[in-house]
């Protein structure tokens, strides 16, 4: 727990609503987090009268949240600042203003160069400062400042509203982030440079989330953060708490049908995690632990601080733990100085657990990361090849995986209408998309189905007959 997390930041009194006057217009890309952080910001500008719209030429504001971990994310973030420039010299010409904002882990990262090559961008805002979103652009509109991008003293969760619902409404299922920023150092990753530090949120303001989130009809909660499971927040009783022992609080909650949490390290997987898989019904029997490479030297050098054998052993722990848990991973192939025989650790690892589903990337220098100076980086047609030879590995050990789950009968938590009239999609406990005939009503709930088929990316089932009475 660090300090900053614990500490009460001093906080205005909220605005009274006002109708909406302003529109938004926030553009996403990148991972669940970012997804959250643009629900948050587009939350906390619905009292400062700011409605949401699909169209950014209809933006009085507008948010870019880009994606920064992988590929270099600035050729696009130019791209599209190139087309919103063009509409807000078309809107100026009417007389109508449009504020630019640039967030996320570009903003934080490279703020200071897109400001130099794209001077119309009126707002430059890193990770950490969103809950200042409405008094920033208040003093940008006076001729105020532009960046802001320092990682202020106080925690951003605390002064973030609770209870938004600009995007929440009626969804089955939502995120909610306990715990940002990460202290690991992947040699390869630039979060730790971009998120900074690993900060917890406390329990209770969690607690108090998840309840606004399933008075609102929510009814799945994945709980997210960089490093989810490093967790350790400022428990009920004051005390520090573990992951295991927030999801046991949380697993309490009346409406909470299941609970999950990524993304995870495998070093913080603790007993008492391994314990909730096998003790607490509403945690899915899925869990998302990236490995990125089966060969001891490259996990060195990566510094995951872990071996091969080390995650093996734990995935063991996991399956004995709750045996029929799915598994998901993240892999990069073509890190600096991977020979055939590291790829081929990487090959018999993934083979060897047989992963649910998994990601995998190309290793992509990032600027100012220790593997972005290697000198021995890997071509880039060797890293192609080698990441179709793995996803192909991938692919049929997911297709086996749904294979194998025809015939059985799995509580499908429905989430919404499915691709053809008369037919309802939900997950399947292992991640599953499932789709069956069914009626709108059990959206929002669990029901048994048997799985009839395996399609590519989906299931398809037959809903028990006592799910429709
Ligand atoms: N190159 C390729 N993949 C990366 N990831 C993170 N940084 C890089 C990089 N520089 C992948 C890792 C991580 C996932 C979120 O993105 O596999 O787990
Ligand atoms: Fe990046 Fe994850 Fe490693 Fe942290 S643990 S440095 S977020 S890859």
């Amino acid at each position: 727990m660090t300090e900053t997390a614990l500490r009460k930041p001093a906080r205005e009194a909220a605005p009274e609503p006002v109708a909406n006057t302003r529109r938004l217009h926030v553009m996403t890309w990148g991972c669940q987090m970012n997804e959250y952080d643009s629900a948050r910001m587009a939350d906390l500008l619905t009292p400062h009268g700011f409605g949401e719209t699909e169209r950014a030429a209809e933006a009085d504001l507008v948010i870019l949240n880009p994606c920064h971990i992988r590929e270099h994310a600035t050729e696009k973030v130019f791209s599209e600042l190139g087309r919103l420039r063009q509409i807000k010299e078309g809107r100026a010409a009417e007389g109508r203003s449009t504020l630019i904002a640039l967030a996320g882990c570009v903003a934080q990262a490279e703020g200071e160069e897109i400001l130099r090559r794209a001077p119309y961008v009126d707002l430059v805002i890193g990770p950490q400062a969103y809950h200042r979103l409405p008094e920033l652009i208040e003093a940008r509109r006076a001729g105020g400042p532009v960046i802001a991008t320092d990682f202020p003293a106080e925690s951003k969760f605390d002064a973030l509203p609770q209870n938004g619902k600009a995007r929440r409404a009626r969804r089955v299922s939502a995120f909610l982030t306990i715990q940002e920023g990460c202290d690991k150092f992947c040699t390869f990753c630039v979060v730790p440079y971009t998120r900074g530090a690993e900060v917890s949120r406390p329990a209770r303001s969690i607690l108090e989330e998840a309840k606004t989130l399933l008075a609102q009809g929510v009814r799945e909660i994945v709980l997210l953060g960089q490093n989810v499971n490093a967790w350790e927040g400022e428990g009920l009783n004051g005390r520090p708490w573990r992951l295991a022992r927030l999801i046991e609080e949380l697993a309490k909650l009346d409406g909470l049908l299941r609970l999950r949490y990524t993304t995870s390290h495998p070093r913080d997987m603790d007993e008492a995690l391994i314990a909730a898989h096998r003790d607490i019904p509403a945690l899915a029997p899925f869990l998302h632990l990236p490995v990125q490479s089966g060969s001891d030297r490259v996990l060195a050098a990566m510094n995951r601080r872990h071996r091969a054998a080390d995650y093996l052993r734990l995935i063991e722990r996991l399956r004995a733990a709750r045996p029929d848990l799915a598994l998901s991973s993240d892999f990069i192939v073509g890190f600096p100085g991977e020979t055939r025989a590291d790829f081929e650790a990487t090959l018999a690892l993934a083979r060897e657990v047989g992963f649910a589903q998994a990601y995998s990337f190309k290793y992509s220098a990032r600027p100012g990361t220790p593997a972005a100076e290697a000198s021995d980086q890997v071509p880039e047609a060797e890293k192609a090849a080698r990441l179709a030879e793995l996803q192909a590995l991938l692919a049929e050990s997911q297709r086996a995986f749904n294979q194998a789950s025809v015939g059985a009968r799995l509580p499908v938590l429905f989430t919404g209408p499915g691709r053809h009239p008369g037919q309802i999609a939900g997950r399947s406990p292992y991640q599953q998309a499932v789709h069956a005939e069914g009626p709108a009503a059990l959206i929002g709930e669990l029901a048994f189905v048997t799985i009839a088929a395996a399609e590519a990316h989906s299931l398809r089932g037959r809903l028990h007959p006592d799910a429709v009475s």
